[in-house]
């Protein structure tokens, strides 16, 4: 069984003080640090960690990988198999957001399935759609391809199926303080977070 270490740290240097560049390099390093420990679990050892020309990850020697950062968490993970992370603060957005990220049908038929509140619902889907797109490397511009897949896809595990061009990809998904970690990769069966060394996964709930 393939297990993926998703490391998720609070965010340093975010005291308002600071300068806003300031408080944006610190979530840029610290994601990085999420990733490097990730990576290192995972035993994979980054040389260096280079980018697209639009900003987007790609892989070393075969080595993949992602980072996600905000003001309150940074997270990373790392897999010889393309893979995205995300992590999101519930919170209500605007009628716009929701319009363009879920459908009133996703968000009623996940807060049906898990038993949560429309934020939580929500949350879960944006947070699960934005991991997938940053898997296929296609960031947000591909929102309109991702459905939220079958409901009846039962699955024991903590996550959510979502659909991308007729296919249906397994998000994990971690639940803690007011925020929703998403991971998909599909050749994962297992996800082990380590959320500030909180450590959840194999068979956890
Ligand atoms: C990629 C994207 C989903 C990231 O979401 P976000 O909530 O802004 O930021 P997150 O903190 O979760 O993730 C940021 C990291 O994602 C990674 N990333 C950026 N573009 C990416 C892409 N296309 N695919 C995968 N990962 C990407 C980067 O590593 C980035 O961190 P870094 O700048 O420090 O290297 C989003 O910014 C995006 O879609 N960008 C593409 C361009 C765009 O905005 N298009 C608008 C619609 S067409």
């Amino acid at each position: 069984m393939n297990v993926l270490h998703a490391v998720i740290r609070p965010t340093p240097g975010q005291n308002p003080s600071n300068s806003s560049r300031d408080r944006v390099r610190h979530q840029k390093a610290s994601a990085r640090e999420a990733l490097g420990e990730a990576a290192s679990r995972q035993g994979i050892n980054f040389k260096s960690l280079d980018r697209d020309e639009h900003g987007a990850p790609l892989p070393t020697d075969g080595h993949y990988w992602s980072i996600t950062h905000s003001a309150e968490y940074v997270a990373g993970a790392a897999a010889t198999w393309p893979l995205g992370i995300d992590i999101e603060r519930m919170r209500t957005p605007s009628p716009e957001v929701i319009a363009e990220a879920a459908s009133e049908g996703e968000i009623a038929m996940v807060c049906q399935r898990f038993d949560i509140c429309e934020v939580e619902a929500f949350t879960r889907i944006w947070s699960a759609k934005e991991a997938l797109l940053k898997l296929t490397g296609e960031g947000l511009c591909g929102l309109s391809k991702c459905t939220i897949g079958s409901m009846s896809m039962t699955d024991s595990r903590p996550g959510i199926w979502v659909r991308y061009e007729r296919q249906e990809h397994f998000v994990h998904q971690m639940q803690r303080d007011e925020h929703i970690a998403s991971v998909t990769c599909p050749q994962v069966q297992q996800v082990q977070w380590d959320w500030h060394g909180h450590l959840v996964g194999a068979g956890d709930r």
